[in-house]
């Protein structure tokens, strides 16, 4: 079996492919018109039930730690509510289209390129901190985990969304692999990296999957967490897709969406 360098991997990924950038695939990086599209599409189309969960606009004065912040487009929602922003990432390029994001608008922010195992700040440093879509794909996710809770202030909160492994949509991919027999090309782990969009390159991203039980146990050390489902489609169904109603969505949603979110406190 193909030995990866987890955190390589990821670099290449997200330098070649920035995430979220098909959204907006036919504007020109770095403008304003590109960065209205990549609300658009994650906020209106991706994902419309992002804003109401992840109440971007509540932490007006608080000091926002974002992890792997990708294009900045969340934590831009942070700061245009009045949030001191912090963010660190893996990719270079994600630096710099966030960079240039803030720069546009006029708004101030703090990133760095840096490790979530590892983060370059103080223990008890911030209210917030913030992570959609990111610890899934380190290889000691428990060692991010704990540096979150280490950077908490106590009482503060972490927000954090994870893949779900028993959603419709892994279920679906799967059930792929069994059916194409792709076990014979490829192992599980190449076969799930290619659920994030790679066009330019041939990375090989990790790519992790929690129940609500193994998620919950991660985030064990907490003193209180809960945890939420979204993010259910028809396609994410497969070939059943033309039989699954809207109505019929609504309500798999809570236990079948493909994002686990949990909202944690000190
Ligand atoms: C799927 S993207 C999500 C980006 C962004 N949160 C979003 O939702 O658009 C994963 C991000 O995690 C970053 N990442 C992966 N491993 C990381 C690590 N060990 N430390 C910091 N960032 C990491 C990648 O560079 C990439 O920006």
């Amino acid at each position: 079996m193909r030995m990866y360098n987890d955190k390589q991997e990821a670099i290449k990924q997200w330098t070649n492919d920035p995430c979220g950038l098909l959204g907006a695939k036919n504007y020109q990086i770095g403008t304003r018109e590109f960065y209205e599209r990549v609300d658009r599409n994650r906020y209106e189309e991706y994902a419309p039930w992002m804003k109401s969960v992840m109440e971007f606009d509540r932490y007006g004065g608080q000091s926002v730690l974002e992890i792997g912040f990708g294009m900045g487009t969340d934590l831009f929602q942070f700061a245009r509510a009045g949030a001191r922003t912090f963010g660190v990432d893996l990719s270079p390029q994600h630096l710099e289209i966030a960079r240039k994001r803030f720069e546009i608008y006029d708004l101030e922010t703090n990133l760095q390129l840096a490790d979530t195992e590892h983060l370059p700040f103080a223990d008890e440093t911030f209210d917030v901190v913030y992570s959609f879509g990111v610890i899934h794909h380190t290889p000691d996710t428990e060692k991010a985990v704990a540096e979150i809770r280490r950077v908490l202030k106590p009482g503060g909160k972490a927000i954090l969304a994870v893949y779900h492994r028993d959603s419709a949509f892994h279920l679906c991919v799967f059930g792929g692999y069994l059916l194409h027999l792709r076990f014979f090309r490829e192992s599980y782990r190449e076969n799930l990296s290619r659920i994030e969009y790679r066009e330019q390159s041939d990375a090989c991203p990790l790519v992790k999957l929690y129940s609500r039980k193994q998620f919950a146990t991660l985030l064990r050390d907490f003193s209180s967490v809960s945890i939420e489902c979204n993010h259910l489609d028809p396609t994410h169904f497969g070939f059943l897709h033309s039989l699954i109603s809207p109505d019929l969505v609504r309500r798999l949603e809570p236990r079948y969406g493909w994002y686990l979110t949990a909202k944690c406190v000190k």
